[in-house]
């Protein structure tokens, strides 16, 4: 029953067509539409640059929506590319306009870093996320190295590493919203 599904925000760090890590999370939306409602967030490159004194000035609608998003969410994944041994901007700019509240506390979060290398990105998100006070389960956040090269354009992974580390980061996440909602 669609009712009882559990929602989960997704949010790609890629704005790029043809993204690899937007095919990764349309993958898994696939794969999981039984148990998980998985909701593509697709704001990411309307948000305006992060500055703390729009917080009193009056938050743009866009800011509002995306919080809104997340705090309604059981859980959310975070999938994204590394640029420049860092997380993209855009990503990083989103994060930013949560860190002043509590949208990100005790929420079951995964973490997928898919890009050609990707090491420090990786470190990067996993201390921004648990700064900001996301659950990670164990096995809840991967890197996926050489990621152009291990997923069809459906975003099904095609090397069986990545689909074992996918289906380990999965059953993480259910089971840590299963344990916060219970
Ligand atoms: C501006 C720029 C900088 C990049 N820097 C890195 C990098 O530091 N490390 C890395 O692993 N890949 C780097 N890449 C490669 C991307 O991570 C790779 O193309 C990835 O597949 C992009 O993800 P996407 O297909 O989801 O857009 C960079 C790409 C661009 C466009």
């Amino acid at each position: 029953m669609s009712g009882s599904k559990k929602k989960v925000l997704a949010i790609c760090g890629s704005t790029r067509k043809n993204s690899t890590n937007e095919a990764i999370l349309k993958g898994l939306a696939i794969s999981y539409k039984e148990q998980l409602d998985l909701q593509l967030y697709t704001g990411l490159a309307e948000l305006p640059h992060f500055n703390p004194d729009i917080e009193d000035a009056g938050l743009a609608q866009s800011v509002k929506d995306f919080r809104q998003m997340i705090q309604k969410a059981d859980g959310v994944i975070i999938c994204t590319p590394e640029y420049v041994f860092s997380l993209p901007g855009s990503l990083k700019n989103a994060i930013e306009w949560t860190v002043s509240t509590t949208v990100f506390l005790n929420k079951p979060t995964a973490l997928i870093v898919a890009s050609g290398m990707g090491e420090k990105a990786y470190e990067s998100l996993i201390l921004i996320m648990n700064t900001v006070g996301s659950k990670i389960g164990e096995h809840a956040a991967i890197l996926i190295k050489g990621a152009r090269s291990k997923f069809s354009d459906q975003g099904v992974p095609t090397d069986s590493q990545t689909k074992k580390d996918l289906e380990k980061m999965m059953n993480s996440l259910l089971q840590t919203i299963n344990t916060h909602s219970s």
